[in-house]
């Protein structure tokens, strides 16, 4: 196959961990019989730091005529970068935000797995994390509170921010069914989580999310209030096979679910759109404290990278091959700072890509 794919190394360690999972790319493509065509676009910090903007026209432009995009991180120090001290349109998480809406990726997966050889990691009590868990976030990315009308007054001397929350049935429609399509390929179960009880976005997303539910009666379908499922989550993980929310709930419970897996320099993630292509990231963000050092885990980009193979191009083979050779690196022992443990291998970043190279059958 000839694959398209645009890179955005971004910020932070970024472009160290994009670098490592271009390198095991580049072996399956070779052992596979396949060409890789690699372009390289800026977003966020990197963006602004070139043309003052965290995303250009051109960059969209790019990303749009590849067969898919590879994704790093973007984003600085909140606290100490210069790109946070210009207006919030213009800051690095707009290019991110600016890239989802262009290219309509409304589809957010984002896997939370207790690997079996990091589950000393979980920082669950043992009587929990023993059953495991392997849950898909399904986040609905392009509409809710993110892309609402917002605006900053003031009245009669008072300062007044007003964000707004909005759902039509076509935007919730389109993410259910990609939840139950997903579900159907698991473990057939659908946790739909709203607010129900107060909001009417949350009614709205019920009642659609019933509908589309009819159609898949070899599905199992349940309702979560928010609050509830943030309190599932630590207290009994392994009931969740897909959870199915809106961008906002989902944005905060894919963090709690990351951390409760306790290796989130693991976790990949893919956006897709309607059609089979889709951005690929790692769900951490930019850790721009230990950029540059090479000690950051790829892991996470390079199972994004095989996320990409499978969801937009039908290479389960070869994503197969990558999900393999990332278990068995562990299994030998290796690890980054993030996941060390007593008795393995404390290796850097590029020491992790080639071990892993290695293992590509
Ligand atoms: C994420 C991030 C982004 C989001 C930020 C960087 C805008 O937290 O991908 O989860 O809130 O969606
Ligand atoms: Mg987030």
């Amino acid at each position: 196959m000839d694959l398209k794919i645009t890179c955005i190394p971004g910020d932070g360690i970024g472009p160290e961990i994009v670098a490592e999972a271009k390198k095991v790319l580049d072996v399956v493509a070779e052992k596979y019989g396949h060409d890789m065509q690699y372009t390289d676009i800026l977003m966020g910090g990197a963006s602004i730091d070139v043309h003052g903007v965290p995303l250009t026209e051109e960059a969209v432009e790019t990303a749009k005529s590849a067969d898919a995009v590879l994704m790093g991180s973007i984003g600085g120090d909140t606290t100490t970068s210069p790109w946070y001290k210009l207006p919030p349109n213009l800051r690095p998480e707009a290019g991110l935000l600016g890239i989802r809406k262009a290219l309509n990726l409304f589809a957010n997966l984002r896997p939370a797995v207790l690997y079996e050889e990091l589950a000393g990691a979980c920082p669950l009590k043992e009587e929990i994390s023993a059953a495991g868990f392997d849950m898909m976030i399904m986040r609905e990315l392009t509409g809710g509170l993110y892309f609402g009308e917002r605006k900053t007054v003031e009245e009669n001397g008072v300062r007044k921010a007003i964000d707004t929350l909005t759902y039509d049935e076509n935007e919730i429609r389109r993410i259910a069914i990609k939840g139950f399509d997903i579900a159907r390929k698991r473990r057939k179960k659908v946790t739909s989580v709203d607010k129900a009880n107060v909001l009417d976005s949350s009614r709205l997303w019920r009642s659609v999310v019933e509908e589309v539910a009819a159609d898949y009666t070899d599905v199992t379908l349940e309702h979560m209030l928010v609050d509830n499922c943030a309190m599932q989550l630590v207290k009994d993980p392994a009931q969740f096979d897909v959870i199915l929310t809106e961008n906002m709930f989902g944005d905060i419970l894919s963090d709690e679910a990351s951390m409760v897996t306790g290796s989130i320099g693991m976790l990949a993630s893919a956006s897709l759109n309607d059609t089979k292509f889709g951005l690929y990231e790692p769900s951490h963000g930019s850790a721009p404290d230990i950029a540059g050092k090479d000690i950051a885990n790829p892991i996470a980009t390079i199972l994004s990278a095989s996320m990409m193979l499978r969801y937009s191009f039908d290479l389960d083979r070869e994503a197969d091959a990558i999900d393999a050779a990332v278990k068995q690196v562990l299994q030998d022992g290796f690890r980054t700072g993030d996941i060390m443990f007593e008795g393995c291998e404390q290796v850097g970043c590029k020491r992790m890509g080639d071990l892993i190279v290695e293992r590509i059958k």
